[in-house]
């Protein structure tokens, strides 16, 4: 395989004409063979981990803005979409909110400054958020009892969107999960979720389907039934962190030619099946990463895979071409 040529390379976002093509970065991602790929490649970009609470206020009344700064200031001279990720998370609270030792009221008026600064701060520069990312478990579709839900009750969700719009009223707001094609209870726990809200007027523009997803699966009928359910909604779809697995039983030690290809058509699937979304349901099909070996999958499994468009010499892969015949 290493002695293949690379394939043979049109800019994705040649082909990707109805909707941005986004991929997760970070501020030292700013230059070199790295800008070159997000520069020529992509329309969007979304922080991997930037602009997350624990990066912008990793303590009370500290706030962090250089990183964030930076991908924002890149993204307008790139003339690139830039999406917010994400507001709310349970994994990236910093400890000071994990451990917060207010009251409840106190708890909420911190969630409720944070947002607002944040939105305000890059309001007319960030199209997106993420407001709440992953609220949803796996399996039984119960709320995550995060602190969020602790401290702010199980309304936390519309809370968190309405101190979003009330900061910035045209900045387009998401509800962000993962698993959203395969866990049908999950899948019916986040729509019953956006059908309250969107029942009581609560501001929500879009869906995120995270699809970190694997070389043998989810099926394409599975992906189009779950994303059909954000088009009946008269909402945006977006897939917002693209990745496709290629090892997910840790039984290669190499990228195979087989599981190459297989990735390539799998990706060929996703594409097809946004693509064939209404114009008017499209937002964007983000990446999560740029190349392989930087790939946030290899350190959460901690074995080898190769889940993404580029490999470790920033070469493009099968999946770059399949993205592109997805597309036709
Ligand atoms: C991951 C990033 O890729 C890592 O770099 C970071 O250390 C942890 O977060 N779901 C999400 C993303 O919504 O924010 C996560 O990103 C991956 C899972």
């Amino acid at each position: 395989l290493e002695e293949e040529q690379p394939e043979p390379t049109t800019y994705l976002k040649d082909k990707a004409t109805s909707f941005y093509v986004g991929v997760a970065m970070k501020s030292n991602n700013l230059n070199g063979k790295y800008d070159e790929i997000i520069t020529h490649e992509f329309t969007s970009i979304t922080a991997e981990y930037e602009m997350k609470m624990n990066v912008i206020l990793p303590s009370k009344g500290q706030y962090n803005w250089s990183q964030s700064d930076a991908i924002v200031n890149y993204g307008i001279e790139n003339e690139l979409n830039i999406h917010g990720h994400a507001l709310v998370w349970h994994q990236s609270t910093p400890d000071w909110i994990e451990n917060f030792t207010g009251t409840d009221a106190e708890f909420e008026q911190e969630i409720k400054d944070y947002i607002t600064a944040v939105v305000t701060r890059y309001k007319g520069k960030i199209k997106s958020w993420d407001v709440v990312n992953e609220a949803v478990l796996d399996g039984n579709g119960n709320l995550r009892n995060s602190v969020f839900r602790q401290r702010m009750g199980d309304d936390y969700i519309s809370k968190c969107f309405q101190f979003a719009r009330d900061a910035d009223p045209d900045v387009l707001l998401f509800y962000n999960d993962y698993n959203m094609t395969e866990d049908q209870a999950k899948q019916d726990a986040v729509f019953d979720i956006v059908d309250d809200m969107q029942n009581r007027n609560i501001p929500i523009d879009g869906v995120g389907f995270q699809m970190h997803i694997r070389y043998n699966g989810p099926s394409k009928a599975k992906m189009e039934s779950a994303t059909n359910r954000i088009v009946e909604r008269d909402l945006l779809a977006h897939y917002s962190e693209v990745d496709v697995r290629v090892n997910p039983n840790n039984d290669i030690t190499t990228l195979t030619d087989e599981r190459d290809i297989a990735q390539k058509i799998k990706l060929t699937e996703l594409v097809e099946v946004y693509n064939a979304l209404p114009s008017a349901n499209k937002y964007a099909i983000t990446i999560w990463g740029i190349k392989d070996n930087d790939s946030w999958i290899i350190d959460l499994y901690n074995h080898p895979d190769w889940p993404l468009l580029f490999n470790s010499s920033f070469e493009a892969k099968k999946a770059h071409t399949g993205f592109l015949e997805g597309l036709e």
